[in-house]
């Protein structure tokens, strides 16, 4: 018998990568298949990494962080949510938003057992799962009227005495979804009423543009829980300060599975980058302006592209409350991914498939309106006419 590749991971893969992979091979292509903006870091992070460097944190950290970086984590929570956080025992530092969503899914998950992962979602969250030897159940959001709900009857009937956790994401990428108040209130006794781990996907917090003001975060579900409860939360600073290439997230959690993380940190990464957990705490500390000046571009970027989209022949696009993303449907379209191909072919401009994020998500495109206006505005001129000329189905 040759040597083999784990079932496990054969199924794991991300369509948006697999796009993605082949738009970088080429030239003048506008990008907007990846959660990120062009901007780069604003500068006063990248210094602080320099500084960082110099001062000589390019040793191990701690497994769970920096205790400075998880102070100003818990920092983030009381001024943000008013919750209160024991930085010691309740943060644990990742290697990005992605590693923190890893660790944290390790830890509740047998092979066999089953997560519940309310979609369209980004699809990282279901591979982990897949990679876990556990299986992913989609329960896809409806929409109703202009606005994406919990279908909570669906949720009732998904579970099994397999399902160990809910993996939910607000704001959602793809969806721009919400979580209300309301919402939480009644995802927090599903899962007590089931014996059920949440893990909230929230590294979308401040980017939310429904609040009383511009920079008031989504609510978090760690103002409803109580600190016993089986929750965790997932947080990154790539996307509030541009930070995609430092590779730093966090998970806040219930004390026994923060410990069980920050001790498979080891195992996985043993510690974030010591410098990147410097800027990051700079970051976290300061910079309220620069991200007010992003959050403006990007609500300014989310209705010109909606504007421009509604004008489009067969598109349907919701109106994101948060989080950089569009989700236009497209009707009659029963394959993204070759629309999405076909699109980067034929004007260079890259998307992301609906398919690729689970069910609910084919017949939609998703559009990250992140770029400048300089990429966004050729990028919908190309999308339209491609809608225009083009036979799909
Ligand atoms: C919903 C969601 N969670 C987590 C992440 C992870 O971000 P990172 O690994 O860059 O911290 C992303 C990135 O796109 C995301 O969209």
């Amino acid at each position: 018998m040759p040597a083999r590749i784990a079932n496990s991971v054969q199924s794991v893969h991300s369509r948006i990568r697999e796009l993605a992979e082949v738009a970088m091979g080429m030239e003048g292509v506008l990008k907007l298949y990846f959660g990120e903006s062009n901007q780069p870091t604003p500068e006063f992070i990248k210094q602080a990494g320099i500084r960082a460097l110099s001062e000589g944190y390019t040793f191990y950290t701690e497994n769970a962080g920096l205790p400075s970086l998880r102070r100003a984590v818990a920092e983030h929570y009381r001024k943000w949510h008013s919750v209160s956080l024991d930085p010691e025992s309740e943060v644990v530092i990742g290697a990005s938003g992605v590693q923190a969503l890893h660790v944290g899914i390790r830890c509740v998950l047998d092979p066999g057992d089953e997560a519940i992962i309310l979609t369209p979602a980004w699809p990282n969250g279901a591979s982990i799962v897949a990679m876990a030897n556990a299986t992913a159940i989609h329960v896809a959001h409806p929409l109703c009227g202009d606005r994406y709900v919990i279908d909570f009857d669906a949720l009732e009937s998904a579970v099994s005495p397999r399902t160990r956790l809910l993996v939910y994401t607000s704001p959602s990428n793809p969806l721009g979804w919400v979580a209300t108040v309301e919402d939480q209130v009644r995802l927090l006794d599903f899962a007590r009423r089931h014996g059920l781990w949440i893990l909230a996907d929230e590294v979308y917090d401040r980017l939310y543009y429904a609040g009383a003001r511009l920079g008031d975060p989504v609510p978090s579900i760690l103002r409803l829980a109580t600190r016993e409860d089986a929750v965790m939360v997932v947080h990154s600073l790539s996307k509030t300060y541009c930070m995609t290439g430092w590779r730093v997230g966090w998970l806040v959690a219930r004390r026994d599975l923060a410990q069980k993380a920050t001790q498979l940190n080891e195992f996985m990464i043993s510690c974030a980058s010591g410098f990147a957990q410097k800027a990051a705490e700079v970051a976290l500390g300061g910079g309220e302006e620069e991200v007010l000046t992003m959050l403006e571009r990007l609500k300014a970027n989310r209705d010109f592209c909606i504007a421009a989209l509604e004008k489009m022949l067969r598109v349907t696009v919701p109106k994101p409350a948060g989080a950089f993303y569009l989700f236009p449907k497209i009707d009659g379209l029963r394959d993204s991914f070759d629309f999405c191909r076909r699109l980067l072919d034929q004007e260079r401009v890259g998307l992301a498939p609906g398919v690729a994020f689970g069910a609910g998500g084919e017949g939609s495109i998703r559009i990250c309106f992140a770029a400048d206006r300089s990429v966004l505005e050729p990028a919908l001129e190309r999308l339209e006419k491609f809608l225009r000329l083009s036979v799909f189905a």
